[in-house]
């Protein structure tokens, strides 16, 4: 296997590609649900701690290790472990990681679907002038119709893995060039239009004012998932991204900058949907609907509202599109580290991916009784368990891998930093990251 020469074109456009994969509905859709249904202000306040002491030293780990492998997951980390005399069955991660992102593919395609839907409607104007009950009734029905859901599960799934067939490189790029920074845009705007209502206020504290009563077992090993769902961090997808990583860039620097990106993303995404949520006295546990139904209330309202969330879901589809690439890449990469064309490797993810997503698809009306495991049907166990669960034990080995078992010289130059750097990553990742981890995910087991 030769290393691959491939390089992104410069750091800003190695930063951009990582924070493409980090937005997205993790952000925008999954954040404000999952914080609803946790207890709001400590969800945030444990979920950006866990980002800071977790989700980005793991990040690191990650993408060293791919920077020093040069070659897809599962390749990088076997040629690492026989550079250490380690076991080669850490070559088996890779294969781990690719199942995971499987399963969060198969359902993130499905709720992508709902933003084209959505873009649809909204460009149609079906939303203005609808009050806030017939919007809510909309989205039922909608998810009721599995025909629905399914043509644009299949039209989201053929975007996303036609670019992957035709390669990350060039394209990727200049799509994320253009569009992260219209999408922070697009988000103040937004936020600026909640400081408006009335549940700004409520809003406001809701997500900043903190009361620990709330908190539970269950409440930190969320927080912690999506600290990795967030980042991206524990399938070896950004792994996968960092075989493409300049020589010459600090990876300290790039992971931090992107970590700023995305929980502000999640925080403004975050005060524009419950400031509506409070103003139209709507539940912030509602669920996996919840963006779907407030945002297109806040903007039936508005002058102009259906130009403004039209544009919104098309910024949503746009930036879940570059996630979905990153969720696909690394199992492509490992199909095609086994041998196979790239073409057939995109071909055989995309039609498994579909059929899964069928299951996500029905859960919502002839399958939501099937419930197999933990009384959760499909769609709750694929959006619940890989995120909460096979993220964390991705991300434990992946640190373990990276500040234990690989040679620490390839460690030290592969992050692009100096000595003090290295050493203080080194500790966190060592005595915080990977303890900690272990402890919340053993906790949230038992
Ligand atoms: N971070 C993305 C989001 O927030 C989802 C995602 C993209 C992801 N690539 C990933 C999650 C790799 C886990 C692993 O929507």
């Amino acid at each position: 296997m030769s290393e691959t020469l491939e390089r992104w074109g410069s750091k800003r456009a190695f930063i951009l590609a990582v924070t493409g994969a980090a937005v997205g509905l993790g952000n925008i859709w999954r954040f404000p649900y999952v914080a609803g249904e946790n207890g709001g202000a400590a969800f945030l306040l444990i979920y950006v701690a866990f980002v800071l002491l977790l989700g980005l030293p793991v990040m690191m780990a990650e993408i060293l290790i791919g920077r020093a492998g040069r070659r897809g997951p599962m390749q990088s980390l076997g040629a690492l472990a026989a550079e250490a005399g380690a076991s080669s069955h850490w070559r088996w991660l890779g294969l781990f990681g690719a199942f995971t992102v499987f399963c969060i593919l198969s359902f993130y395609s499905v709720v992508s679907g709902w933003s084209i839907e959505f873009l649809v409607a909204s460009v149609n104007g079906n939303f203005d002038g609808a009050s806030a009950a017939e919007i809510g009734a909309g989205f039922e029905s909608f998810l009721a119709s599995p025909g629905l859901l399914i043509f644009n599960h299949s039209l989201f799934l053929f975007m996303t893995m036609t670019v992957v067939a035709a390669g990350v490189a060039k394209g990727l790029e200049r799509l994320n060039n253009l569009l992260m920074p219209l999408l922070y845009g697009l988000l103040l705007l937004l936020a600026g239009y909640a400081a408006t209502t009335d549940g700004f206020g409520t809003a406001l504290s809701w997500l900043f004012l903190p009361s620990f009563g709330d908190v539970t077992t269950s409440v930190v090993l969320h927080a912690m998932g999506h600290a990795f769902f967030t980042l991206a961090v524990g399938a070896c997808a950004l792994m996968a991204y960092g075989a493409y990583m300049p020589d010459d860039q600090s990876l300290p620097k790039a992971a931090f900058a992107v970590a700023v990106l995305d929980i502000s993303v999640a925080l403004l995404a975050g005060i524009a949907i419950f400031s509506v949520v409070f103003a139209q006295g709507l539940d912030p546990a509602d669920g996996p609907g919840l963006m779907f139904v407030t945002l297109p209330i806040a903007f039936s309202e508005l002058p102009w509202g259906s130009l403004w969330l039209s544009v919104f879901f098309l910024l949503l589809l746009l930036a879940t599109w570059t996630s979905a690439i990153n969720l696909a890449e690394p199992m492509v990469a490992t199909l095609q580290g086994l041998g196979w064309r790239r073409s057939v490797s995109t071909l055989a993810v995309a039609l498994s991916v579909w059929l899964i997503g069928l299951l996500s698809a029905f859960s919502f009306s002839t399958m939501a009784e099937f419930r197999p495991l933990f009384g959760r049907n499909v769609f709750e166990l694929v959006s619940s368990i890989p995120p909460d669960i096979f993220l964390p034990m991705g991300g434990l080995l992946i640190a373990i891998f990276a500040a234990w078992v690989m040679p620490q010289v390839r460690v030290k130059s592969a992050l692009g930093v100096g000595e003090r750097g290295y050493l203080l990553w080194r500790t966190i990742i060592r005595w915080v990251s990977i303890p900690l981890t272990f402890i919340v995910l053993l906790g949230g087991l038992l």
